[in-house]
């Protein structure tokens, strides 16, 4: 059973009074993208994207509304950013702060048996979230 290292997250659904969500029953790995954005970021970018979850009001940067990516960016999708910005362990800005989890980090199951396994599984979860953001953008 994959356990998410992010002792963080339990709180934020804490907040977000999501406490009452029966504890993973499947592997996360196993979850659609709907389903992973509503138990890893609708705390904060918001259950339909518009960056208005429940932990929003407590970060001081922002929490970007996530249906205006592609808008944002002269109304193209751009997909291998996004999966970046997700994974972070590819995060180009070296510097600064990240107020967002390295889901790169978090997803991994550092107790796998096999790395290249182990880190396509993470690729093929990042890619289910990435389908799913591309799948509410705005028009
Ligand atoms: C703890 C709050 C938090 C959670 C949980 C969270 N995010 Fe974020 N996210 C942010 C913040 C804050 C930013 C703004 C940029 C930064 O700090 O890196 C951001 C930025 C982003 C961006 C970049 C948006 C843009 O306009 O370029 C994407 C994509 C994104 N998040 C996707 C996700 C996905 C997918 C998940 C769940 C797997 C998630 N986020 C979970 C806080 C969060």
């Amino acid at each position: 059973m994959r356990e998410l290292a992010y002792i963080g997250l339990p709180m934020l659904m804490l907040i977000a009074g999501c406490g009452t969500t029966p504890p993973r029953e499947r592997d996360i790995s196993e979850l659609s993208g709907v389903e992973m954005y509503e138990q890893l970021c609708s705390s904060c970018h918001g259950v339909s994207g518009r960056g208005d979850g429940p932990v929003a009001p407590l970060i001081a940067v922002g929490v970007p509304d996530l249906t205006r990516i592609a808008y944002r960016n002269g109304g193209e999708f751009p997909t291998e950013e996004v999966r970046r910005t997700i994974d972070g362990r590819w995060d180009r800005r070296a510097h600064g702060a990240r107020d967002m989890p390295v889901w790169g980090w978090q997803l991994y199951d550092s107790s796998a048996p096999n790395d290249a396994n182990e880190r396509a599984q993470v690729d093929s979860m990042i890619d289910r979230l990435v389908v799913y953001l591309r799948s509410i953008q705005a028009e």
